[in-house]
Parts: structure tokens; C-alpha cells; sequence
């Protein structure tokens, strides 16, 4: 049995400082996987270190990449360019990372190997089907758990076949497996995408001297890469996570008296739903001295404590959001009136079922929420608290749960805090200095 770390929070005074929110989690897993494919030696800045990144660079490294942290603080990976990726000795363990095994298992797949896949109990919960049917068009074969659970061993020739795929929901790990396996095929790989997910694979893979075209068709686009062809290596400077600086923001949003600022965040427009969301409901964010940096505009965030009210957050804006819907959820307990978020059924396969989750963090903390298969709305007001909350293994529910009791009656407690470093390793220390009431994990 592993150490359950206990955590609580409680009713807070104003929140204010200036804080940086941590290293963007896609971008870093991107990074480390290019780098490792590239011929050369790509130095990348600003990566988040938290587990699920670590256990990525642990991959690159069984794969065959040399990946090291410098004494700058940076990291340098040395890629395994034309000679490819090689067969890991024992099995890759992703951890708790969806976007790591499913991003790598599509890189893998362009060379002739055989690797076995292995992750957490949440990870070995989660579909693989979504990018192993795919690639097994593209010629690779597997084997897996029912389901199409973790572990899964696939096996490769390289030479795989170019697919023209139009993924059944919007996701960016998809999109990004199929894309990188393309690079290992003989032609034109394409994805169509009805909605537009987060499109920093594109980018990155432009940067890395892919030959990549992007056509905008209504919301979506249709993306193609052409293969084969070895990356080249190219520094990477990563940007602030907005879906960690959302956590800062409702944080300053809810209690009463705060002022924040957070700098160099990403504001890509793909990632940005919940700014927008919370803007609607009368949340004042301003953004503010917006520059490029690798690539992607940043900026920094004013946030102040306001008054928010009830929306309905349109479906379409999903994918621009997907990941925040449990904070947001939190912002609309405090909302008076109705916040009703559906269309969000993908939302039951992350690294837990979030919308059960997020239904009984709120529940247990007595605030009206009703629970539909695509979604949930909440019904804001004050929050009387006091629950003990279940996270599930889940990071963004962990968090979530701490931001709730912020401003509630009574403090809130969640099972297990550990899963927060999965992607934001620097949470207690950083909402200690703003001056939020989370009491640090106690061991059980
Ligand atoms: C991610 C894509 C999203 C998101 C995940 C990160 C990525 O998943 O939920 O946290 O980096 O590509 P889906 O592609 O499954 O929607």
C-alpha cells in the first residue's frame, strides 16, 4: 500500500503577490519526445518537472535518447535521429500520463521495435483503443488488456502505411500519435479535426523542421505531415501552463479581497476557454504585456477577487477548456445563479472519471450539483464545506477540492494530495506564498 498524504483548506484571507505558474504539461512531453527523436541536441527551458514529465524523459532515455538536466537548470536531450528509436529492455512506464504513453506509443511506432507500455492504476484505466486502432491501420500490431487497457506491447516493422483519419471526438493525443507515427510512413499522413484541439504538435514539428500543412476547415482543421523524415533538433523555451494558472486564478477569484498576478502564461488560443468563461461570468482578468516566447504567446494575468455569476458554457468551447471544467466547476459553486457545462462526455475517460468526480466534490460539500451522462451544472451561492473529498488519483480533482475551501463554511479535506505533482509540483509552496490556508500533506 502506498502513503496516502492527507490535505485541507480552509476559509482564507485576501490572496495576493506576484507568482509564475509552472511549466506547460503538453509542451513539456513534447519537448522531451521531439527532442528524442531528433537528430542533434535540443535544449529545452522552463520544462515542468513534475512526475508525469519525469516519466517521459525516462522513456525518451529507454528508447534509446540521452536526456539530462543541466546545472542551469535547463535540459539537454540528445536525440536518436536517423538511427531511431530502439528497443526498451523492460517495460516504459508512463505513470499517470495519458498525453506520455499515447504521444510515445505513436512515436515508437515509426521504427521496427517491440516496447511494452505500462502506467498507474489510473492510467491502466484509461482507452488506448483511440490510438491503437489507428496505428494498427498504419501497420503496427499489439497486444493489450481488455479493453484495450495498459499494458499493451506493440510491436513495429517501421515502414508504416500513410492513414487519412478523422478521429470520432477531439483530441490532441490522438491527432499527435497519428501525426508522429506519420512521420515514420511513406506519404502524406493526414488528420481531419471537426473542432480544432490544442495544436502545439503542429507547431512543435514545424519547428522541428517537419514538412507540415495546416488547412483551417469551419472549427476544425485538416493537418498533414509527410514522411519519412528525422526531426532536426531545436531549442524549446516552455511557456506557463494555463491549466495550472487556473487554479491560481479561481483561487484569487473566490476569496474575498484578492489580488493576483500571474505571469507567462500561454495564451494560445486553443487553451484558452476558461479565461473566457470566466470573464463571462464576470470574473475581472486582465491580460496583460502579451509577447512570443518559443513560439507561443504569453502573457500576464491580473486577477482580482469579483463577484461571479452563473453561464452556460457552450459545448463547442470544450476543447479549448477540456481539462478545466473541474475548477471551473469550483469558480461556479461561488457563482450565484446556474453554471451548466455539457458536451463534455470526454471528461469520464482522464485520469479519472471527472464528472462523477467533480459531481461529488461538490456534493460532499453541499453545494446543488446535478449530474448528466455529458456534463453537470452547478448551482452557486455560498459553500458550506466540511466534506472529505475522494480524488480518484486525479491531480486537477485533488486541486480542485483544495481551491473549493478556500472561501467555504468549513474547511475542506481531500484523501490523497500526493497525484498533485503530477503537474504541479510547486502547489502547496506556491499557494502558501499568496497566502491561501492549504495545510501541507500530512502522511498517513
Ligand atoms: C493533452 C490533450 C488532452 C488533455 C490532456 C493533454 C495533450 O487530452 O486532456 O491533459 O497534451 O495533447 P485529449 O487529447 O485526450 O483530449
Amino acid at each position: 500500500m502506498g502513503l496516502l498524504m492527507t490535505a485541507s483548506s480552509k476559509r482564507s484571507a485576501a490572496l495576493s503577490g506576484i507568482v509564475s505558474a509552472p511549466g506547460d504539461k503538453s509542451i513539456s512531453h513534447r519537448a522531451l519526445i521531439f527532442g528524442a527523436l531528433a537528430e542533434g541536441v535540443t535544449t529545452i527551458t522552463g520544462l515542468l518537472e513534475g512526475a508525469d514529465i519525469l516519466a517521459t524523459g525516462q522513456a525518451m532515455r529507454s528508447f534509446g535518447a540521452d536526456v539530462d538536466k543541466q546545472k542551469d537548470g535547463s535540459w539537454k536531450v540528445t536525440g536518436c535521429g536517423a538511427q531511431g528509436f530502439t528497443s526498451p529492455k523492460g517495460a516504459v512506464n508512463c505513470g499517470n500520463a495519458g498525453t506520455g504513453v499515447r504521444l510515445i506509443m505513436g512515436a515508437a511506432s515509426g521504427f521496427a521495435l517491440k516496447a511494452k507500455f505500462t502506467g498507474d492504476a489510473s492510467l491502466s484505466a484509461r482507452p488506448m483503443g483511440r490510438v491503437l486502432d489507428p496505428l494498427s491501420e498504419m501497420g503496427i500490431t499489439y497486444s493489450a488488456k481488455a479493453g484495450d487497457r495498459l499494458p499493451v506491447t506493440l510491436t513495429s516493422q517501421g515502414k508504416l502505411t500513410p492513414l487519412d483519419y478523422t478521429p470520432p471526438h477531439a483530441s490532441a493525443q490522438v491527432k499527435s500519435a497519428i501525426l508522429l507515427a506519420g512521420l515514420g510512413a511513406d506519404g502524406v499522413t493526414t488528420v481531419t479535426e471537426p473542432t480544432l484541439s490544442r495544436d502545439h504538435t503542429e507547431n512543435m514539428l514545424k519547428a522541428f523542421g517537419a514538412d507540415v500543412s495546416v488547412k483551417a476547415i469551419g472549427r476544425g482543421q485538416k493537418v498533414s505531415v509527410t514522411g519519412p523524415v528525422t526531426l532536426k533538433a531545436t531549442d524549446v523555451t516552455v511557456p506557463g501552463d494555463p491549466s495550472s494558472a487556473a487554479f491560481l486564478i479561481v483561487a484569487a477569484l473566490i476569496t474575498p479581497g484578492s489580488e493576483l498576478t500571474i505571469k507567462n502564461v500561454m495564451m494560445n488560443p486553443t487553451r484558452v476557454g476558461l479565461f473566457e468563461t470566466l470573464t463571462e461570468m464576470g470574473g475581472y482578468l486582465r491580460a496583460d504585456n502579451f509577447r512570443t516566447s518559443g513560439g507561443e504567446i504569453i502573457a500576464d494575468i491580473e486577477v482580482k477577487h469579483s463577484k461571479l455569476h452563473g453561464v452556460t458554457v457552450p459545448p463547442e468551447r470544450a476543447p479549448s477548456m477540456i481539462d478545466e471544467y473541474p475548477i471551473l466547476a469550483m469558480a461556479a459553486a461561488y457563482a450565484v445563479g446556474t453554471t451548466t457545462m455539457r458536451g463534455i462526455a470526454e471528461m469520464r475517460v482522464k485520469e479519472s472519471d471527472r464528472i462523477s468526480a467533480t459531481v461529488a466534490i461538490l456534493k460532499a460539500n453541499r453545494v446543488d450539483t446535478t449530474e448528466y451522462e455529458d456534463g453537470f451544472s452547478v448551482k452557486g451561492g455560498t459553500v458550506e464545506g466540511g466534506g472529505m473529498v475522494e480524488t480518484h488519483h486525479d491531480h486537477r480533482i485533488a486541486m480542485s477540492a483544495l481551491i473549493l475551501g478556500l472561501n467555504a463554511n468549513n474547511p475542506i479535506s481531500i484523501d490523497d494530495s500526493a497525484m498533485i505533482a503530477t503537474s504541479f509540483p510547486t502547489f502547496f509552496e506556491l499557494m502558501k506564498t499568496i497566502g491561501a490556508n492549504i495545510s501541507g500533506a500530512t502522511i498517513k
